[in-house]
């Protein structure tokens, strides 16, 4: 990384320059593609890092909570990053949608009558605590305990620091120089009859118009084989498809002569096939060797990158065993990830011929092997 006065305690502030849905009409999900302008960095990124985001939260959110601890904003406060104003700690430095221990305590302790709160924070029932607070927020609370009487400081004090984001890096700077490209799943529910967002995916999506977004590498072990005749296969559906983005575009920026064959799934082909045209032109380079797309919904029953795999079964083996492909994995963790690794160590038992016990050894192997890697959350 080139010497530069910015650190994660001091993360750059880049520029949103483009900010673009990848979904069509009648699509379920909201996923866009943002591009940051680093210009004046000087950054040195490599494909298949992440990068940290640290997002402000919602104003209009920020004023309802004010209102509802009957202060003003402009109350000296200390907050987990400093002295600061009640309005600008709620904005930038606390968490101020999920809820803490300490918050809860304090609304058993100050409100008039909060008795299913006081017996569900009993340590033994943690799991119905759980499920009780599932889409409840800060908010929420405050509302339904207007009699709460708390200082700005007291409130600030049984709130969490608000944590940045990670997001994976879906752009190559030899193709994008002193650019940084996300590929955002933008969070949005409604819970108890309030319509929410995530913070940092609704920051982008919506408040980071004209002002600066802070933002520091995090350096990860995803990484392309350093041979770049080594063959690669990519298992990534949703999100998961971003550092793939950028491994395609560093390839075809070095000329790399590996093979590169990309599973990638998604809800539905005519809303959302993300890039479809970038991999239909990567495609007719001949940087895209293989594309196999699983749309989940197009069908009566699911298909997922899994069965594309089980597919190819054949295929796969012959670019593992035979020409030494690395295989990658990146998305959703719950899932996902686990059924694509099931998926993988039962094409290496079938194809290679191999019990259930060898199989898995020869899995395990291309991990320690670096041969097998995963980027999930
Ligand atoms: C290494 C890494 C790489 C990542 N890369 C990407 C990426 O490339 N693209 C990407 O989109 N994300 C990525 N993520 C996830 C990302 O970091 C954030 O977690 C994500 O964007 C959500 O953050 P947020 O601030 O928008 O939402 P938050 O404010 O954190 O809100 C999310 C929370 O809202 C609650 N919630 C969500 N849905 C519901 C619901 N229906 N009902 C009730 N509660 C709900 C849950 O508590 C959930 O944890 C990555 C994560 C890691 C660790
Ligand atoms: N930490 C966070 O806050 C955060 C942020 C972003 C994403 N995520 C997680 O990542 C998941 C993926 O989000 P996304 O927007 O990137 O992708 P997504 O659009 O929700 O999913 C991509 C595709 O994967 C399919 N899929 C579902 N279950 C699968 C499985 N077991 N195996 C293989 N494919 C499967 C989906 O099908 P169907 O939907 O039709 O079943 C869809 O076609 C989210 O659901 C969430 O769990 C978490």
């Amino acid at each position: 990384m080139a010497d530069a006065p910015y650190t994660r305690t001091n993360p750059f502030p880049g520029k949103l320059i483009v900010n673009r849905s990848l979904c069509g009409e009648g699509s379920d999900k909201d996923t866009r593609h943002f591009e940051i302008d680093l210009t004046g960095w000087g950054l040195n990124y490599e494909v298949g890092d992440s990068m940290t985001v640290w997002a402000t939260n919602d104003p209009a959110l920020v004023d309802e909570i004010i209102k509802a601890i009957c202060a003003k904003g402009d109350e000296p406060v200390k907050g987990p990053k400093g002295e600061t104003t009640l309005r600008e700690a709620l904005l930038r430095d606390c968490r101020i949608t999920q809820t803490t221990p300490k918050f809860l305590k304090m609304i058993t302790e100050r409100a008039s009558a909060a008795p299913l709160l006081t017996e569900l924070l009993d340590p033994k029932r943690k799991e119905d605590l759980d499920r009780y607070l599932w889409g409840m927020e800060v908010i929420d609370f405050l509302m339904e305990h207007p009699s709460i009487k708390i200082s700005p400081q007291e409130f600030v004090d049984v709130l969490a620091k608000l944590q940045p984001r990670l997001y994976s890096i879906s752009s190559s700077l030899k193709a994008h120089p002193e650019q940084v490209h996300f590929t955002i799943d933008v969070v949005h529910y409604t819970s108890h009859g309030r319509k929410r967002g995530g913070v940092c995916s609704t920051f982008l999506a919506e408040r980071a118009e004209n002002v600066p977004i802070p933002v520091f590498p995090n350096t990860s072990k995803f990484r392309l084989p350093e041979d770049g005749n080594t063959p690669i296969i990519m298992v990534g559906p949703g999100t998961g498809v971003a550092p793939f983005r950028a491994y395609l575009q560093e390839r075809k920026a070095v000329g790399a002569k590996g093979k590169n064959w990309l599973f990638f799934g998604s809800q539905k082909a005519s809303c959302n096939y993300f890039y479809k045209e970038e991999f239909d032109q990567l495609t007719s380079e001949g940087v895209l060797t293989k594309l196999d797309c699983a749309f989940s919904r197009d069908q009566a029953h699911k298909v997922y990158v899994q069965d594309r795999m089980m597919e190819s079964a054949a295929e796969i083996w012959k670019w593992m065993d035979g020409e030494g492909a690395h295989f990658f994995v990146c998305g959703d963790a719950r899932r996902m990830a686990k059924d694509v690794d099931a998926a993988l160590r039962k094409i290496v038992q079938e194809q290679g011929g191999k019990d259930v016990d060898a199989a898995n050894e020869s899995v395990e192997k291309l991990k320690s092997d670096k041969r097998y890697k995963r980027d999930v959350y």
